[in-house]
C-alpha cells in the first residue's frame, strides 16, 4: 500500500502542476531574489497531503514549503511539491514532483513525476529503477572529459573555495558539456537513465534530492557528499554518477585540474 500511495500522491500533486501550467498564478519570493514559490507549490502540497493522510495519518511528513509535520513513525515523506518552480513559474517544462520515503532513517522508496514530458521515475531500495515502468541503468562514460554532465546553482551566491561558479567554468574551459536544467530531481534521474553521466551541486535540501538520489543509486550509479563520502540528504552537498567517472568528478569539484 505505501507503493500505491506513493505513485498516486506524485501523480495528484502532478496532475495540479498540468491543470495550472502557463496560466495566472500568484508567485511570491522567499528568501533571497528570485527564490520563488507560487500558490501551485500549495496547491500541489496540498493534494500530495491528502493522499499521504487518508492511508498513513500517523506518518512523518516533510515538505518544501510547510515544513514538518513531525510524527513518532518509522516512516518519513519528504517532499518536494514542485522541483524547478522558476522555471514553472516562467512556463518552462522542466519540472516535477519529488517524493522519497525513509524507513527507519534509510531511503527506500523514491518517485519522480515530470507530467509535461510524461517521464515517471521510480525506485524501491533492492529492487531497481524504472521510467514509466521500463528499467533504467546509469551510462558506461569512464572518464570525465568525455562527459555530459549537468549542475545546478543555489539562489545566493556561495562564496566558498572551489564553489559553483569556479568548478563550472574549470569544467567549462576544459570543453566538457555542463548543463543545468533547474530541478536537481530531474538532474538526478537523468543521470539515473543514462542521459548525463554525472551531477554535482553545493547546497541541495533534503526534497530536491531525497527520491532522486536512491533512483540514481537503484540504477546502478553512485552517489556521495561533496567529499566523496557516504551521501546523507540533510548535508548540502552532492555528486552523484554512474560510478565509473565518480573519483575523479570528486577530485575535479574538490579542485583538481582536467
Ligand atoms: C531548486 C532546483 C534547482 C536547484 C536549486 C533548488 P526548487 O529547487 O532543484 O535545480 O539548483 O538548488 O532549490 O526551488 O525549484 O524546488
Ligand atoms: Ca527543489
Ligand atoms: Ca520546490
Amino acid at each position: 500500500m505505501l507503493k500505491e500511495t506513493l505513485i498516486k500522491a506524485t501523480e495528484t500533486g502532478a496532475a495540479v502542476l498540468k491543470e495550472y501550467f502557463a496560466k495566472d498564478f500568484i508567485i511570491s519570493n522567499k528568501e533571497g531574489v528570485n527564490n520563488l514559490v507560487t500558490e501551485v507549490d500549495h496547491k500541489s502540497e496540498q493534494v500530495i497531503f491528502s493522499v499521504i493522510k487518508e492511508q498513513f495519518p500517523d506518518h512523518y511528513i516533510l515538505s518544501e514549503e510547510s515544513g514538518a509535520f513531525a510524527q513518532d513513525s518509522n516512516y518519513k515523506w519528504i517532499i518536494d511539491p514542485i522541483d524547478g518552480t522558476v522555471n514553472y513559474a516562467n512556463g518552462i517544462p522542466i519540472c516535477c514532483v519529488s517524493i522519497g520515503i525513509e524507513k527507519d532513517g534509510k531511503m527506500i522508496l523514491g518517485a519522480v513525476y515530470n507530467p509535461f514530458i510524461g517521464e515517471f521515475f521510480f525506485a524501491e531500495r533492492g529492487k531497481g529503477a524504472v521510467l514509466n515502468g521500463n528499467p533504467i541503468h546509469v551510462s558506461k562514460k569512464a572518464d570525465v572529459a568525455t562527459s555530459c554532465l549537468v549542475t545546478g546553482f543555489p539562489y545566493t551566491y556561495l562564496d566558498m573555495p572551489n564553489g559553483p561558479l569556479q568548478v563550472f567554468d574549470k569544467l567549462i574551459r576544459a570543453g566538457v558539456p555542463v548543463r543545468r536544467l533547474g530541478s536537481a530531481a530531474i538532474d538526478l534521474c537523468w543521470v539515473a537513465c543514462g542521459r548525463f553521466d554525472g551531477f554535482y551541486e553545493h547546497k541541495l535540501q533534503a526534497w530536491d534530492s531525497a527520491a532522486g538520489f536512491l533512483i540514481v543509486e537503484e540504477a546502478g550509479g553512485k552517489v556521495t557528499d561533496l567529499a566523496g563520502k557516504y551521501y546523507n540528504p540533510y548535508q548540502p552537498g552532492i555528486i552523484a554518477t554512474n560510478g565509473k567517472i565518480h573519483d575523479e568528478l570528486v577530485r575535479v569539484v574538490n579542485g583538481a585540474t582536467l
